[in-house]
């Protein structure tokens, strides 16, 4: 499904509307093109709709186009926004690899790109301006932390760990991968029997769990999945059995949406590693600096927490997405 939305028409309208002017127009300040990865997770709507309602706070013109999880998609996007000669692209490529023909494309019509969310893998310089976007190394660290300080509490001798991964070849899933492994690599108790590829999905949670309790049965300790959609998905596998999640099998999700959080707040979810989907308000004020030729960080990482059952979860307010 491919959709545009002018968010500057909006501008416009609620300008006019106030105004109770209805000939008057409001120049959007820039037009950003924005491709974005799907609707795979409430996280993806979440990131969706704070790009949506930012643009409109910044007065600036959005063309937004879902790619349906294609990577095929995302090129097309981009190429129209090059012909549409927009002020500023930017995207969230659902894989790293396999960018740098449509990215030159952008480079030579002189359009800056920024990268939303995920990273891509490239050999050539200046391709992209900015990345912006949550430390997904630093989110698998968190994760593995979490489970080594359970261990210790619980005082197990043997923990064995499942992971159900993001998609395959992104951001997400390679860094919040190493990020783990490196940081349980130096406890002797930590053992990953498997890890299997969930696609963020709810769905592909429950059958990469199904599979994983077929195989391992009870003795998994712990499942550490790389998305909320995922972990929901792989607890209703879970709840078929006699195993009782968050007591005898420890949960690690990641994202922080309101449904894995009213999950941790039953006790059937241990730890959720926050990924904030709110990147909108630096993506508008990233592309109004770009616009107007002012330097821009390389690098922007949102501030992210941890909820866990190490502390009062009643506390944790709404999340909004
Ligand atoms: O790239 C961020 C990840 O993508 C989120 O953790 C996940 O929910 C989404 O689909």
């Amino acid at each position: 499904m491919r959709r545009i939305i002018f968010a500057f028409l909006s501008v416009l309208l609620c300008f006019a509307a106030a105004c109770g002017k209805e000939e008057e127009q409001l120049e959007p300040k820039l037009v950003l093109g924005f491709s974005q990865i799907g609707s795979e997770s409430a996280w993806r709507i979440g990131n969706t709709r704070d790009i949506e309602e930012q643009a409109l706070n910044y007065g600036i013109g959005l063309m937004l186009e879902n790619a349906n999880q294609k990577q095929e998609n995302q090129i097309a996007a981009i190429r129209r926004f090059i012909a549409y000669k927009v002020d500023v692209i930017a995207f969230s490529p659902v894989v790293e690899e396999g960018w740098d023909n449509v990215l030159t494309e952008a480079k030579n019509a002189g359009i800056p790109v920024i990268l939303v969310d995920r990273d891509i893998n490239t050999d050539k310089e200046g391709l992209t301006t900015c990345s912006i976007g949550a430390d997904f190394y630093k989110e698998g660290v968190l994760a593995a932390e979490y489970i080594i300080r359970k261990a210790d509490k619980l005082g197990l001798s043997e923990v064995n760990i499942v992971e159900i991964t993001g998609t395959e070849d992104s951001t997400p899933m390679r860094k919040r991968q190493s990020g783990f492994m490196d940081t349980i690599a130096g406890d002797a108790r930590m053992h990953v029997l498997e890890s299997v590829d969930g696609d963020f999905l709810k769905s592909r949670g429950t059958e990469c769990m199904k599979y994983l309790l077929e195989k391992y049965g009870d003795s998994i300790d712990a499942v550490y999945s790389h998305n909320d959609e995922m972990t929901l998905g792989a607890l209703k596998e879970i709840e078929k059995t006699e195993l009782v999640p968050g007591k005898d099998i420890i949960i690690i999700s990641i994202d922080g949406g309101q449904e894995a959080i009213d999950v941790l707040k039953e006790g059937k979810i241990n730890c959720v590693v926050e990924c904030t989907p709110r990147l909108g308000q630096a993506l508008m004020e990233t592309a109004l600096k770009l616009k107007n030729g002012t330097a821009v960080e390389e690098v922007i990482h949102p501030d992210e927490k941890v909820f866990s059952d190490e502390a009062d979860v009643s506390l944790i307010g709404p999340r909004g997405y």
